[in-house]
């Protein structure tokens, strides 16, 4: 039987924004694929995820979480553009693509076929299954592209917006899961890590709930359509050493820090960047210390082009949940950040 009937065609010149759409989603067993697909749900949307086999339950390394009810699940291959048409749409139409795909380690060659060539392939797939509008994931720090899978980001970016399609391209700063991976080493007595003296970057933390909504939010708001757009969370930024401090406040503990220098990363860098020539496994793990480098001396927020400084007035801020209180939750509840499969970002 087939999991939903076929819709009629769409006529987009008649087309209520705040209609209930059929909507597309890839990469939705992501951390942010799971929440906008829940967000979509809650709006009346009718999702379809095409996802990887062992998403579906089928046998993989990792116990995978459901789905919410209420999603379609297709079974495919999103780095390939006919699995995505054959498996993925099935020759229906429909109204949006909604993209939080993303290579799971940033590492140069999986990045430009997820982040890149499997989005060019989902585009085309998506033309010819009558899609009009396109929102996509893509990360603040495309704004000062240093690495490669923020290369790779901004050569999707600049694809899409030339596509014709509409297109929303939603360029959030740092999510709470990156910003709580110290709170097992300080229950476990140990000090808080801190580049500098903790205070060279902040960002505007943004969770998981409110990054969805605005995600979905995309599909209804006019204003949201043909724009690239920056988000973070609500209230100030915040600094590595506040969050260091904040956490001690609430687990009880006197505030302990060691202090990293940047020479080390740039010692590892230039290690991994020299074994890279001669073992390529090597060559990958330099990039992945790259971007732990570029995020101990970048900061999230909106970059000033003339000055260039980050702006944290300037950058805008979206949805009430805040880093703190999450960390509240997180310190009463004894629980770890649900980090996923993804180390790096
Ligand atoms: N972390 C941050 O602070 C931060 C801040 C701003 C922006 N961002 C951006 O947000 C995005 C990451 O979001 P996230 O944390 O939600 O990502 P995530 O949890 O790592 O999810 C990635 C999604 O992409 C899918 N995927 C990855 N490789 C695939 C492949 N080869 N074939 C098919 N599917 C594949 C995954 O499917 P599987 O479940 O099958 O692996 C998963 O659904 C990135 O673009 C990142 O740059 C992150």
């Amino acid at each position: 039987m087939p999991d939903n009937p076929l819709p009629s065609p769409i006529d987009s010149s008649t087309a209520n924004p705040w209609r209930r759409q059929r909507v597309f989603v890839l990469g939705a067993t992501g951390t942010i694929g799971r929440a906008t697909v829940l967000a979509l749900l809650e709006r009346g949307h009718e999702v379809v995820c095409l996802v990887r086999p062992h998403a579906a339950g089928k046998p993989s390394q990792s116990q995978p979480r459901p789905l919410p009810a209420g999603a379609i699940v297709r079974i495919g291959d999103a780095s390939d553009p006919a699995s995505i048409a054959n498996d993925g749409f099935q020759g229906e139409a429909f109204d949006a693509l909604v993209s939080c795909l993303a290579s799971r380690t940033g590492a140069s060659d999986d990045a430009w076929a997820i982040d890149y060539a499997a989005h060019c392939g989902a585009l085309e797939a998506a033309r010819g299954a009558g899609v009009s509008h396109f929102v996509l994931l893509s990360a603040i720090c495309v704004q000062k592209p240093l690495l490669a899978f923020q290369h790779a980001k901004l050569a999707f970016e600049k694809r899409l917006i030339e596509s014709g399609l509409t297109y929303s391209i939603v360029r959030p700063t740092a999510f709470f899961k990156s910003l709580s991976g110290q709170l097992d080493r300080l229950r476990r007595g140990k000090p808080f890590l801190i580049f500098g003296d903790g205070t060279l970057t902040a960002c505007k933390p943004i969770s998981d709930g409110d990054l969805a909504a605005f995600l979905a939010d995309c599909l209804s708001d006019p204003a949201r359509h043909n724009r690239v757009m920056p988000i973070g969370g609500p209230g100030e930024a915040i600094t590595p050493l506040q969050q260091g401090e904040h956490l001690f406040a609430l687990l009880g503990l006197p505030p302990r820090f060691k202090r990293v220098p940047l020479a080390v990363l740039d010692a590892i860098i230039g290690f991994l960047g020299v074994a890279g020539r001669i073992v390529p496994w090597f060559g990958r793990y330099a990039e992945l210390a790259r971007i732990g480098r570029y995020y101990a001396t970048e900061s999230m927020l909106v970059l000033n082009a003339q000055t260039g400084r980050y702006d944290a007035a300037s950058t805008p801020s979206t949805g009430s949940d805040t880093l703190f209180d999450y960390y509240g939750e997180l310190v009463r509840e004894s629980k770890l950040a649900e980090r996923g499969d993804h180390a790096v970002f």
